[in-house]
């Protein structure tokens, strides 16, 4: 049995869940991403896509692919299609379900400008 404490709390729930929505649906059509803003979102993508100071273990095998260097749009498109489900990979589909255009626009610009002289990025 519910107690009436507890369900004086669902109006504000059911509040907040749907201005959670509204947010997650507001996207413009044309998402322009910048480094800047990808280096705070990456922090996600450091345990697996940048073993630390992963340049200098060049040129062994890499068990996921690298990133940086890589083509923004090329990126963007890639976890487009994992939240979509047209690339299979479980861990990478969960990862950018989360991910709106924005982040994945910003993460694309921001790895895009990686390069091997790029300082090491605390954050990566
Ligand atoms: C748990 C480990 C893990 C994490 C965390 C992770 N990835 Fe991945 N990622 C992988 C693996 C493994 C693959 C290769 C999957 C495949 O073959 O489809 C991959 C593939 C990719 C690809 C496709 C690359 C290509 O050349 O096709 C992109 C883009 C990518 N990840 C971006 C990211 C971003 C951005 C983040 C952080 C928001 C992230 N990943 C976090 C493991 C991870």
């Amino acid at each position: 049995m519910i107690s009436m404490k507890k369900l004086s709390i669902l109006p504000q729930l059911a509040l907040f869940a749907a201005l959670a929505i509204a947010g997650s649906v507001v996207q413009a059509d044309e998402v322009k991403g910048t480094a800047a803003a990808g280096n705070g979102k990456v922090w996600l993508c450091v345990g697996c896509h940048s073993i630390p100071e992963y340049r200098a273990d060049y040129p062994l095998v890499y068990k996921v692919p690298m990133l940086g260097g890589q083509n923004a749009a090329y990126i963007a498109v890639a976890l487009a299609e994992y939240k979509k489900g047209e690339r299979k990979h479980p861990t990478m589909r969960a990862i950018a379900a989360s991910l709106s255009d924005q982040d994945m626009a910003d993460i694309g610009e921001y790895y895009a400008a990686q390069t091997a002289s790029s300082p090491i990025n605390p954050l990566k």
